[in-house]
């Protein structure tokens, strides 16, 4: 006895709190994906959101490797995955691999927040992705040199994460008891009173 697609959807939604942007609140990470392909004109907007993402210096530092289902980059990203992910994220139409230069462009120095915005970027996507209805799963479990050299990444790119991106699918699709099982578990979050602080571990007073 499994829940529906829509069913978990629900279960998955943040507590709604006023103010707080929809697509915050619905935003969360399926294993189980549809077969719906994600339309061209979804995908470009997913990345015209991560375009707008604030970064250090206005560097934008973030790349994308976008592998649509069938296509030789959808197989590459797909193979530098680890086993367990290569159980659930192939039946994504779309897999994305996110990249960040660590070099200023405009003088070669480090960027220390190179992976940072990557990050922002990242969210802004799959913020973006939400809100047209579409679900993401971020991965860091991938082989980092594997997938470097599939694409033939320079080195002073650091790799940050891959993103499966597609439709909600039903979680009995998934086949195994406890993808399954993780599948259906509500989310949890710590209390803001444990990371916004006033002083060094005091929690700040919040309206
Ligand atoms: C950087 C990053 C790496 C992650 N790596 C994996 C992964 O390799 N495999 C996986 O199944 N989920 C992975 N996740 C998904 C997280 O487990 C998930 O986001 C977290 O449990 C919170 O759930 P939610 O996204 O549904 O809110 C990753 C998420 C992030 C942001």
């Amino acid at each position: 006895m499994t829940l529906s697609a829509s069913e978990v959807n629900q279960l998955k939604q943040a507590p709604a709190v006023e103010g707080v942007l929809p697509a915050v609140l619905a935003r969360w990470s399926p294993r189980s994906f549809a077969g719906r392909d994600v339309s061209p004109a979804d995908l470009r907007k997913v990345f015209e959101a991560a375009r707008w993402a604030a970064s250090s210096n206005n560097e934008q530092p973030w790349r994308f490797l976008v592998g649509i289902r069938n296509s030789s980059t959808h197989q590459k990203i797909f193979s530098s995955l680890v086993g367990f992910n290569q159980s659930w994220a192939g039946a994504a139409p779309v897999l994305i691999l996110g990249v960040a230069s660590s070099k200023f462009s405009h003088n070669g120095t480090d960027n220390r927040h190179a992976l940072y915005d990557l990050g922002a970027a990242s969210s802004y996507l799959t913020l973006q992705a939400a809100a047209l209805g579409l679900a993401s799963h971020q991965m860091a479990g991938y082989d980092q040199a594997a997938a470097r050299q599939a694409f033939g990444i320079p080195e002073d790119y650091l790799l940050g994460a891959v993103i499966a991106l597609g439709y909600q699918g039903e979680p009995s699709a998934l086949g195994h008891e406890k993808l399954i099982a993780q599948e259906i578990a509500p989310r949890s979050r710590k209390p803001l009173s444990e990371f916004v602080f006033s002083a060094w571990g005091e929690p700040a007073i919040l309206g």
